[in-house]
């Protein structure tokens, strides 16, 4: 197995070029594959039978690439359908939720921890059995933030409206003394500073993107499969529709250009 090959990543769409970032500052001589499916996005309203039948589907084009490790950006995918993934895919599988849990379970002093996501995300409770695994006193709070996924996409990450919304989701979660919040969505790390206000930043706000990419540096670590190269890393980006908004929006939650996106055929809402 050569170390050169890629990391395949997929996402819903584009939030997952946030864990992009993170991978390239934690690896940043890593080659990557990104396949968003950006004619099928949101995933976070959708039943967990339909989110597993696309993550293979997302799986499968990825595979294509013979990526040496996959991580699956999206929170609603590892929180319904790591095990699927994993089962199909014959490389390790990195999911989102360990990692993120993992970070906040070792960030809480009071053990009061509050997780935002999707609708199937914080419906799935899959952190609160991570985090639960991992110590069983820690309590959680979960709360869905569906309106935060277009409202980043928008670019509207310090309006007024944000704010207003922000207020009311977060409000619950202010009233339970809550130290740390998981941003269990691959959009909410755009809005950090919305969302830290709310707790007149007094709270540790966990990127679980940022978690997933330490642990997967780690574990190409161990498995020497880090790509020892210092050539800049080779970037593709693959959706199923509309790749130019891709392109557009993706330079804000990659935080640089993204360069050619290819739109692979054959996915259709
Ligand atoms: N990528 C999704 C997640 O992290 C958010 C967007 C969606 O609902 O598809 O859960």
């Amino acid at each position: 197995m050569s170390a050169a090959k890629p990391i395949g990543v997929f996402d819903s769409g584009i939030g997952g070029l946030t864990v992009v970032r993170a991978l390239l500052k934690e690896l940043p001589h890593e080659n990557i594959v990104y396949f968003g499916d950006t004619a099928r996005v949101p995933y976070g309203p959708k039943s967990p039978q339909v989110v597993r039948e696309y993550a293979l589907q997302d799986t499968e084009v990825l595979l294509q690439h013979n990526p040496k490790l996959i991580v699956i950006a999206c929170n609603t995918v590892s929180a319904v359908a790591l095990d699927v993934v994993q089962k199909r895919a014959k490389v390790p599988v990195v999911g989102v939720i360990l990692p993120g849990a993992e970070a906040a379970v070792k960030a809480s002093r009071k053990k009061r921890v509050g997780v935002i996501g999707t609708l199937g995300t914080v419906r799935s409770n899959a952190y609160t059995n991570a985090i639960r695994q991992l110590d069983e006193s820690v309590q959680t709070f979960g709360q869905a933030c569906p309106l935060f996924v277009p409202l980043a996409e928008e670019g509207w990450t310090d309006h007024k409206a944000t704010e207003l919304i922000a207020k009311e989701y977060l409000f619950p979660l202010t009233l339970e003394k809550i130290d740390t919040l998981v941003l269990g969505c691959t959009h909410y790390p755009l809005l950090k500073a919305v969302i830290g206000k709310i707790f007149h930043d007094n709270i540790v706000l966990i990127d679980s993107g940022e978690a997933t990419a330490v642990s997967v540096k780690r574990m190409l670590e161990e498995s020497g499969l880090r790509n020892t190269s210092t050539m800049k890393p080779r970037l593709q980006f693959f959706v199923s529709d509309v790749p130019h908004k891709f392109s557009e929006v993706g330079e804000r939650f990659l935080g640089q250009k993204l360069g050619k996106v290819q739109r692979v055929g054959g996915f259709s809402a």
